[in-house]
């Protein structure tokens, strides 16, 4: 026993021994957990102190089917019974991870034939980052090595994946991204957009920025395009009209191979089952996580065509095996997890629910637009961005050390509603699929109550 423990609650111990990412640690030691979650029930979570919260940002954009499920639950028990573990390695397989390939193969948004699984989003990605390395090599391109991506965009933190992403404090202390790792601009119009910018003409801006830094770099030392259909750790960005087609015409003028993360936007958070439909995206290859399970088992994948594994079959003929994999690729437990989730989306009509839902929900959210507070709403699905200013006529933001994004999301909290705050001052809803009308009503008048209750903190400092 820890000599500094005084008693023996999870608090303490999570205080004094537990390590969280993605968190201030000095707060963290000083004060423990924000939040101590016990159990669930639909979309809401229960917290040590009693408090029932509806989850307005689905754990981690992940509980797709919220915190309860008979049949994921069953699904995980039977197979645990069956068979708890399986490799993967040398050519070895069992029939739960062989349905999963063919199940979600099927379901993708364009032919992909193969599928290969992971336990998270950062190694799906970094896998994906070394396969086309792997592919330029075969090829005899070896030189064509440079992955394009945004700012603000959120591939995971695995060490490539990270270099992908557009986040300054991930990469800061770590002496990180490594090179030819190159950024482009982030899409959010409402903020980068010069006065009197139309969507169109901000998308083609963007679009000769990609250009641009193709043709500085070489375009035949660019390997990759990496990029979620709408970002999400950026702060929930719908791209502005006209963005991803001309996006999509200098990836075909440069024969870029194009990437799309799915890990937030699979699965029917848009409305549609992937991102990609919801944004006429033609990837070369995806990444799809969290809601592959419901987030009840880590899980991952990455699809592609023949074609590329027809190019890593050359390096596994040279070298004997393809020389990449994780020890719970395609584990058991998770396998029967996520064949029984993509069951139930389709029995339940998941995509067809959200685009009901999406309607009320994304007219609750605009109509925040009123608030004084609120500058910018924008979404898809049930995926919204609210942005919050000091000033709407400039579209000003407020003073960072005033953290009044971070306001509205503890006060939010306070009244019920579990939200992020992501910078600057971005409010991210992302609720359960599952989520009812109702609920939404009753999520959206928590938000406009917190915005109010800041409002009246922070007003006199507009
Ligand atoms: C788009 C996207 N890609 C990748 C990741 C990384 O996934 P993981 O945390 O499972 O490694 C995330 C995590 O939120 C994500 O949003």
């Amino acid at each position: 026993m820890n000599k500094h423990l005084s008693t023996n609650s999870p608090r303490t111990f999570d205080r004094l021994n537990h390590v969280h990412g993605q968190t201030n640690l000095r707060g963290h030691q000083d004060n423990g957990p924000t939040a101590m979650v016990i159990n669930g029930r639909g979309v809401r979570f229960v917290t040590d102190e009693g408090q029932s919260i509806i989850d307005g940002f689905s754990g981690l954009g992940c509980v797709s089917l919220g915190y309860h499920n008979d049949r994921l639950a069953e699904a995980a028990m039977r197979q645990m019974q069956e068979l708890p573990f399986a490799p993967t390695f040398y050519g070895r397989s069992h029939p739960k991870v062989a349905e999963l390939a063919h199940t979600l193969t099927s379901k993708a948004a364009v032919p992909f034939e193969k599928a290969m699984f992971q336990c998270s989003g950062s190694e799906a990605n970094d896998t994906m980052i070394k396969f086309i390395w792997a592919r330029n090599i075969a090829r005899g391109q070896p030189q064509r090595r440079r992955m394009i991506s945004r700012w603000r965009g959120y591939y995971g933190n695995t060490v490539a994946a990270v270099a992908l992403s557009g986040q300054p404090h991930m990469h800061a202390n770590f002496g990180l991204p490594m090179d030819d790792f190159l950024k482009l601009s982030t899409p959010n119009y409402y903020l980068n957009a010069a006065d009197g910018e139309s969507e169109e003409e901000f998308s083609e801006r963007m679009a000769t920025e990609f250009e641009n830094a193709v043709l500085d770099a070489g375009p035949d030392t660019i390997a990759a395009f990496f990029a979620e259909p709408m970002q999400s750790g950026g702060g929930a960005i719908r791209p502005p009209q006209g963005y991803w087609d001309a996006m999509q015409a200098v990836i075909r003028k440069y024969d870029i191979h194009f990437h799309v993360d799915e890990t937030v936007t699979g699965f029917g958070r848009t409305g549609h089952y992937w991102g990609a439909q919801a944004f006429d995206l033609m990837p070369d290859s995806t990444t799809c996580a969290k809601a592959l399970t419901a987030a009840f088992f880590p899980m991952s994948a990455v699809m592609f065509r023949q074609d590329l594994y027809d190019d890593l079959m050359k390096n596994s003929d040279a070298a004997g095996v393809l020389g990449h994999g994780f020890t719970y690729a395609g584990h058991p437990v998770g396998a029967a997890v996520a064949l029984e989730a993509l069951s139930i989306y389709d029995d339940i009509d998941l995509v067809g629910h959200v685009q009901r839902v999406s309607k009320p929900f994304l007219a609750g959210c605009e109509a925040l637009l009123d608030h004084p507070l609120v500058g910018d709403v924008r979404g898809i699905g049930l995926f919204c961005g609210i942005q919050i200013v000091q000033d709407k006529a400039r579209r000003a933001l407020w003073d960072p050390k005033l953290k009044v994004g971070t306001m509205v999301q503890d006060r939010a909290h306070a009244r019920g509603l579990y939200l992020r705050s992501i910078p600057p001052d971005r409010i991210s809803f992302m609720p359960p699929l599952i989520i009812s009308q109702d609920e939404i009503s009753e999520a959206t008048a928590i938000l406009k109550a917190a915005l109010d209750d800041v409002w009246e903190e922070v007003k006199g400092r507009a």
